[in-house]
């Protein structure tokens, strides 16, 4: 059955939403779903914005016919080419061979590396180019690395529409409610906006820096991103959260505990020390185990919070390993700009403080403050002491 939503009058969602994959990109556990979002322009030539992933094929193009009726499409606009948004491009192709491909020419390039062939008619535009469906006049805008090299975003200047590709998309299906401001963003959607972003563009902070400079000269009304709900109204708001991730800024002044206990000790000493910080007057503290939580979640509440500990056991003369997961991937993410807490331990050589130290030495702007607290196979209560002054420490640097 369709299901296809107006926009406005001649702009219809044709996308669609997968509760069934359990990992977006093969890596992120994606509980809530996603949705791939794809968008009709009904003028009097027609204009498709994106296609969508192969786990919704058969409802985006059902989506598609339904939308179109009798008309032909005209152009199929291809802002990303990555596959979770291109690989049913061809689908669509092979329904209306006489569509013209508008893309760059990395993306042309890229259709040929996933496809082996090109479509029958392509137009490749570059910065500034424009692109007229008779009412609805489109500009194009460059935003390589935001989040592959090949992307751009679709402006709308008669309606004051930014397609905005990967930006300002999030995961999480759709469950009716097409719009930010029809559902509870804030309480259920924005710790998945910030794991999309901060896992999937988080590296690309500059970039991202670059394409809202941009975006700051239009007269945006609606953003229709490639994933999670349209924006039609308070848009400073997820764009401010964008400004702020972007300059790796935190968005919380607080603690997060992250730990990584083989047998329990490790975990304990880090809890008393959120213990300590609490009778210190730090609220909303929050603690996670590292062997327990997916690591996309935890870079994101690395990004998220100003103050982190991180509580690491000894393992195999190194880091225990999912904390060396997290380290790794916070180095690869650019996270910088935070101040961190250490607790090591080693039942006869503890390196993981020193180790810990020596990845976090290789980020931009990481403060480590107060004593690394070292355990010896588990806290002595004369350890307390040093548990305090290690609160006192990072209380005193919030
Ligand atoms: Fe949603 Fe970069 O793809």
């Amino acid at each position: 059955m369709k299901n296809i939503q107006p926009i406005t009058p001649e702009l219809i969602y044709v996308g669609a939403s997968d509760r069934r994959t359990a990992l977006f990109e093969n890596i992120y556990p994606i509980p809530r779903g996603v949705s791939y979002n794809s968008y009709l322009l009904l003028d009097e030539h027609t204009a498709l914005v994106d296609t969508c992933d192969a786990s919704v094929r058969e409802q985006f193009l059902e989506n598609v016919e339904a939308a179109l009726g009798e008309r032909r499409l005209d152009y199929l606009i291809v802002n990303h080419m990555e596959p979770d948004h291109a690989a049913t491009m061809m689908d669509v192709l092979s329904r209306h061979p006489e569509a013209t491909v508008v893309a760059t020419a990395k993306a042309v390039q890229m259709i040929e590396q996933f496809f082996g062939t090109q479509a029958a008619s392509s137009q490749i535009v570059k910065e500034g180019d424009t692109l007229s469906l008779g009412r609805h006049q489109l500009v194009f805008t460059m935003a390589p690395m935001v989040h592959w090299p090949e992307v751009m975003m679709t402006y709308d200047q008669t309606d004051k529409i930014l397609f905005s590709a990967d930006a300002f998309g999030t995961f999480g299906a759709l469950s009716g409610n097409l719009f930010a401001d029809e559902v509870n963003f804030e309480g259920e959607w924005l710790n998945d906006a910030r794991r999309y972003y901060i896992n999937i563009v988080g590296k690309y902070g500059q970039p991202v820096q670059t394409v809202l400079k941009k975006a700051a000269a239009l007269d945006i009304r609606m953003i229709c991103p490639l994933h999670g709900p349209v924006w039609r109204s308070n848009l400073e708001y997820f764009i401010g959260k964008h400004d702020v991730w972007s300059r790796y800024e935190p968005e919380d002044k607080g603690v997060v505990i992250i730990y990584g206990s083989i047998y329990g000790h490790t975990e304990a000493a880090a809890l008393r020390l959120g213990a300590l910080l609490s009778e210190r007057g730090i609220k909303q503290i929050k603690a996670y185990d590292a062997s327990r939580t997916h690591v996309s979640k935890l870079v994101a509440e690395c990004f998220r919070s100003s103050h982190i500990v991180l509580a690491s056991s000894t393992y195999n003369n190194g880091i225990f390993t999912p904390m060396e997961s997290l380290l790794l991937d916070l180095k690869a993410h650019s996270w910088q700009k935070r101040t961190v807490a250490l607790i090591e331990n080693g039942t006869w050589a503890a390196t993981s403080g020193r180790l810990m130290r020596a990845e976090l030495e290789q980020m931009k702007e990481i403060t480590i403050v107060g004593e690394t607290v070292s355990l010896k196979s588990a806290a002595q209560p004369s350890q307390e002491e040093q548990l305090a002054a290690l609160a006192d420490a990072i209380v005193a640097s919030i």
